[in-house]
């Protein structure tokens, strides 16, 4: 009988959308293990959804003024979305407000109670006497008592990362209305955690295998000591607390949302029953994915949970990895750090994104994503290494026909590659037995640059000019490197493995196994180009501030100034003909814009290296000013684009359209693409125009 596994990954909140940082940090991670266990043989359950309950989304509704059914149904319906293009799956993808969800949870709590694990408490709650409500920890905030942040919330403090509870904040208020709360007294329900302490110690320290961020996390957080919890909150959006006297409370959304797990498998096999029988049997194994800051609900509370619950199997192994930054900071919906999935999507290959967040998993440690790096690592390695191979070797494949094994008499080099393909085959099923899905694609990736380099040195275009035995070997070696990249790639680049596997014949997915079974190399149909290179829309202008540090006529020409320009890094000088609108003594000490790579250029016999971004109207020049730029040489960005150092022709310049536009109360030039326009950015302070120019001026 076939091994049963659950593999689940953690719940998003659907107060936005995912981006990349929740795609590094547990789906792609997940998908990929999934992916894998249905490829050994197991019979998978996979399952996540959405956690549509909790302050993240009652918070996101009272300030939007919405209701959160309708935030939590539009982001649902987007992380949906996100998730099919990007290739990750699911046997089920739940909503905790479901009713499924709810008469699970119900479930769920009851037997807990019935065990003994639950019993009511008072404990304080700040109060808002204005709004008469219960105050949620979120819904309060005021300065934190560690580090002296002034706006804390009553769960943890942003700045420092403490964990809070309301009454240690120095002084509180409510969100809502600003006002002083009051602390009253309030029923929960509460869960007796303390009593598991020993038990839970036990399961954490019998889990070697786990990676050690999560042991020492988890091990910490026990010796902390195990506090009994409060369950219920005093909160109108949420499930249901199925017990008398809490009809103006809900069960807490972390609580519940954990369960959701529960309904996911119970979803797949269509009830309750069969669910919690088949996790009761000792030999089912189950992997939590999920982001580092979830550890504890994972491998403690949850666990605690179950023991309470009875019987049931605990989770085998919870795999939390680290974060993904973006270019040095963390992924911040809030902050507008880092990409969403969607913008990604919109411009990359899901396949891209698949190999650019494995590149950097960030599975042991924090690490980071850049744009250009992305781009490049794309191109130069997916596209040109392993795409390239691909593509070499299936075309001479495809000229010369079926080889079979039979038919080879294999060199040195092709017996090198077939002990290659059984090493990197193992040590990927190896690796990722253990769930270091790092290392197993980076065995991938190996394999693909042993197959470019063994193309190149195997020359099978000259071999078969001979020898035709020698040439089917290099033929044959060739295609087989290829059918196992794209055997074990099914994993990580699902939609490349598959068409790859077609044109090999293969139309279902392929058992991985290190010991290919490969008698005839053979192509059904014409092999295609896998990729195509990301074009870069960067843009050929690169802006920096400079500052007028001399200015003197020029020798030949009546209108015209030499400037002397300070860059930071050196001087530069260029020509400029705004001698009607500006005097020397305006224009020493100004911070002005200058194209830098604009081709050199002889005016009237001086070089001008450059040239300044200025708007005329009927009054005169406005030069473009970063004047409280502190950096000679700041660069000056546009928009998301990126510039690149290239040259370029005065004539090319003049095709931007650059014009001047209304930004708060200032006039600034924007790059208008599209018809859109994209602002310059400076990293202190902003870009105006000097004087009271007019909108819509073009600039030059
Ligand atoms: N919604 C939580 C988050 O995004 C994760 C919940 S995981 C669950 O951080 F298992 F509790 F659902
Ligand atoms: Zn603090």
């Amino acid at each position: 009988m076939k091994e049963k596994v659950f593999v689940f990954a953690a719940l998003p909140y659907v107060n936005s959308s995912l981006h990349l940082g929740h795609i590094a940090g547990a789906y792609l991670p997940y998908d990929v293990f999934r992916r894998f266990l249905k490829l050994r043989g197991y019979e998978v359950i996979a399952s996540s959804g959405s956690d549509e309950h909790g302050t993240p989304i009652t918070l996101k509704a009272i300030r939007e003024g919405i209701p959160p059914e309708e935030i939590v149904q539009k982001f649902h319906k987007i992380n949906v979305e996100i998730f099919k293009r990007m290739s990750i799956e699911f046997d089920a993808y739940i909503e905790t407000s479901s009713e499924l969800h709810k008469e699970i949870t119900t479930s769920f709590l009851r037997k807990l109670k019935e065990n003994g694990y639950i019993y009511e408490a008072e404990m304080t709650q700040p109060f808002c006497v204005k709004e008469n409500i219960f105050l949620a920890d979120r819904y309060v905030k005021g300065k934190c008592p560690h580090c002296g942040y002034e706006s804390a919330t009553g769960d943890q403090c942003e700045n420092c990362g403490q964990t809070l509870e309301p009454n240690e904040l120095i002084n509180p208020l409510c969100i809502f209305d600003q006002t002083t709360p009051e602390f009253r007294q309030t029923r929960h329900l509460f869960f007796k955690l303390s009593t598991l302490q020993d038990e839970l110690l036990r399961y954490i320290e019998s889990r070697d295998s786990w990676r050690q961020n999560v042991l020492s996390f988890s091990k910490n957080f026990i010796s902390r000591g195990l506090k009994d919890r409060p369950i219920t909150r005093d909160l109108n959006w949420g499930v249901d607390v199925p017990f008398e006297g809490y009809d103006d409370k809900k069960i807490y959304v972390w609580f519940e949302a954990l369960i959701g797990y529960l309904t996911g498998v119970s979803s797949v096999l269509g009830n309750q029953e069969d669910a919690l029988a088949l996790w009761k049997t000792p030999e089912i194994k189950y992997y939590h994915f999920v982001g580092k800051d979830n550890i504890v609900f994972h491998s403690i509370i949850w666990p605690a949970m179950l023991i309470a619950h009875g019987e049931m199997t605990l989770p085998y192994y919870v795999a939390a990895n680290e974060f993904l930054n973006f270019q040095g900071e963390k992924f911040s919906k809030s902050k507008g750090t880092g990409y969403s999935m969607l913008q990604l999507l919109e411009k990359y290959n899901s396949e891209f994104i698949r190999f650019g967040v494995l590149y950097n998993l960030p599975e042991e440690h924090d690490s980071d994503f850049s744009i250009e790096e992305f781009e490049n690592r794309v191109n130069n390695e997916l596209i040109d290494k392993f795409g390239n191979f691909v593509n070499r070797a299936l075309v001479l494949s495809f000229k010369k026909g079926p080889v079979t094994v039979d038919q080879i008499a294999q060199s040195e080099l092709d017996l090198e590659a077939e002990s290659n393909i059984r090493e990197k085959l193992s040590s990927i099923i190896k690796e990722m037995e253990g769930v270091h899905i790092r290392n197993a694609f980076k065995a991938w990736l190996e394999l693909a640059y042993f197959g470019n380099s063994y193309i190149t040195n195997r020359k099978p275009w000259e071999a078969c000019k001979k020898d035709d035995a020698n040439c089917n070997a290099a033929i044959y070696t060739g295609t087989k490197i290829v059918y196992a990249l794209a055997v074990s790639g099914q994993i990580f680049l699902p939609e490349t493995s598959k068409r790859i596997l077609s044109w090999l014949g293969y139309d279902q997915p392929v058992e991985l196994k290190d010991d290919l079974n490969f008698p005839v190399s053979r192509l059904t149909a014409k092999p295609e180009r896998l990729f195509e290179k990301i074009v870069n829309n960067e843009l050929n202008l690169n802006l920096k501030v400079a500052q007028i540090d001399g200015v003197s006529d020029h020798p030949n020409a009546e209108k015209l100034y030499l400037l002397d320009l300070n860059l930071g890094d050196g001087k530069r000088r260029i020509v400029s003909g705004i001698k009607n609108s500006y005097t020397k003594e305006e224009l020493l000490g100004k911070k002005i814009i200058v194209v830098t790579n604009l081709k050199p250029a002889v005016i009237r016999g001086e070089t001008s290296s450059g040239m300044l971004l200025a708007a005329e109207d009927s009054k005169g020049i406005h030069l473009v000013l970063a004047p409280e730029s502190a950096i000679n040489g700041e660069e000056v960005k546009v928009g998301n684009f990126h510039s690149n150092f290239t040259e370029i022709s005065i004539e090319e310049f003049r095709k931007l359209d650059i014009k001047t536009v209304k930004r708060d109360k200032d006039i600034v030039p924007a790059l208008f693409i599209e018809n859109k326009p994209l602002f310059f950015e400076i990293n202190a302070g902003r870009l105006v125009l000097d004087g009271t120019p007019e909108e819509g001026l073009r600039v030059k």
